[in-house]
């Protein structure tokens, strides 16, 4: 495990121990601003490379060998989950995730299947496959999505503005509600342990949508089932919270005990740090659209965020959301590169 990594500062980071600086990875690392992405997207569909291992293992390795990040995260998505679960889940160009049988009526929660992990076989074999590549380099990240965030997919039957299907349900059913957060909950555990049992590094749940919940809301269908699988899975490896909407959120992410909270951009985060209980850390938090920016402001806007962060150990470098698809990709290079010549 962690101990046998050659670069071990995410985890050393994740545990809140001290690093020489901080280490740097990027949401959507693995993706559409890379040239690189595009020669092998162009021969497959999304769900092919997801599913083939070896395809799945180049794509990982791409921001690996192209731009020396200090953590891989395995090329996957949050909604494969719920795709083995029985959505019907395709990705169409310019459109995002689709499913054509979204859950609104308890016959469909009722036909939401939990004995699901031999379908998702693909991405233990995907982690080992990158494992074999990775050769104890620099961690590897898996992840799942968290129940709320796939609940709103399999309920608007994909990406959603106003969350308004998915909100009628919390609210005039809230009993359907709980009965499908449960089921993703119970899948995303056995998932998550198998990811750790393949061998990954650590793990990010992804709650990306939870901005769009009350203060209440959070806490009944968004932080309960979170706090079930963090106390439920295998805690050998270090696990990061993320939302959008952590900002808010920090103080309720925090019990459920995660060993990171990933911060949106709208915070200060040594604020958040501070505010959290000893021992949790934080990873966050540059606006991603500073890297459309000229390069000095990129260069300034990171520097400014590691003098604020001085003296915290525990703190992972990263983006309060993903890298947007047309962010130049020599902005994203610069970017890795100035976290990499800081020293504290
Ligand atoms: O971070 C990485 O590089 C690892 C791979 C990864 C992908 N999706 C690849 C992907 C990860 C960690 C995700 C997580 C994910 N997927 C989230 C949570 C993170 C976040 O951004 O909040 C969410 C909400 C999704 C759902 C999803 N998948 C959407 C909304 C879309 C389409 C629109 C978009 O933003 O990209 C996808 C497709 C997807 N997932 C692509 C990639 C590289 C694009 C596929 C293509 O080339 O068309």
């Amino acid at each position: 495990m962690s101990t046998t990594l050659q670069n071990d500062l995410l985890i050393r980071a994740a545990l809140s121990q001290h690093t020489e600086r901080p280490p740097v990875w990027m949401m959507r690392q693995a993706g559409r601003f890379m040239p690189e992405y595009w020669e092998i997207k162009n021969k497959y569909s999304f769900l092919e490379m997801c599913k083939t291992p070896e395809i799945a293992a180049d794509v990982t390795m791409l921001p690996v060998d192209l731009l020396g990040i200090d953590a891989a995260i395995l090329f996957s998505d949050i909604l494969v989950t719920a795709e083995a679960m029985g959505g019907n889940l395709s990705f169409e160009q310019g459109v995002g995730p689709r499913f054509s049988n979204p859950v609104r009526s308890a016959a469909d929660i009722e036909r939401l299947s939990t004995d699901c992990l031999g379908k998702l076989q693909y991405v233990a074999d995907a982690i080992k496959v990158i494992q074999q590549r990775l050769n104890g380099t620099i961690p590897l990240i898996g992840f799942a999505g968290a129940p709320f965030t796939i609940l709103s997919y399999l309920v608007e039957g994909g990406s959603s503005k106003d969350f308004k299907m998915t909100k009628l349900l919390l609210n005039n059913e809230p009993q359907l509600a709980h009965k499908i957060l449960q089921k993703i909950a119970d899948v995303t555990v056995d998932y998550l342990n198998m990811q750790i049992a393949a061998g990954v590094n650590a793990v990010q749940l992804f709650d990306s949508w939870a901005l769009a919940l009350s203060w209440n809301d959070y806490q009944e269908f968004a932080h309960q089932y979170n706090k079930y699988i963090l106390s439920k899975i295998n805690r050998t490896v270090p696990v990061i919270s993320f939302c959008k909407g952590s900002s808010v959120f920090a103080p309720i992410m925090a019990e459920a005990n995660p060993d990171v909270i990933s911060v949106d951009w709208n915070a200060d985060l040594k604020n958040i740090k501070q505010m959290l209980p000893h021992g949790i850390a934080v990873q966050g938090n540059l606006d991603p659209f500073v890297l459309y920016a000229e390069k000095g402001v990129i260069r300034s806007k990171i520097l400014q965020l590691f003098e604020r962060m001085r003296g915290e150990n525990g703190f992972i470098f990263n983006l309060g959301h993903g890298i947007m698809p047309d962010i130049p990709f020599d902005n994203v290079k610069y970017a890795i590169e100035v976290v990499k010549e800081f020293r504290y």
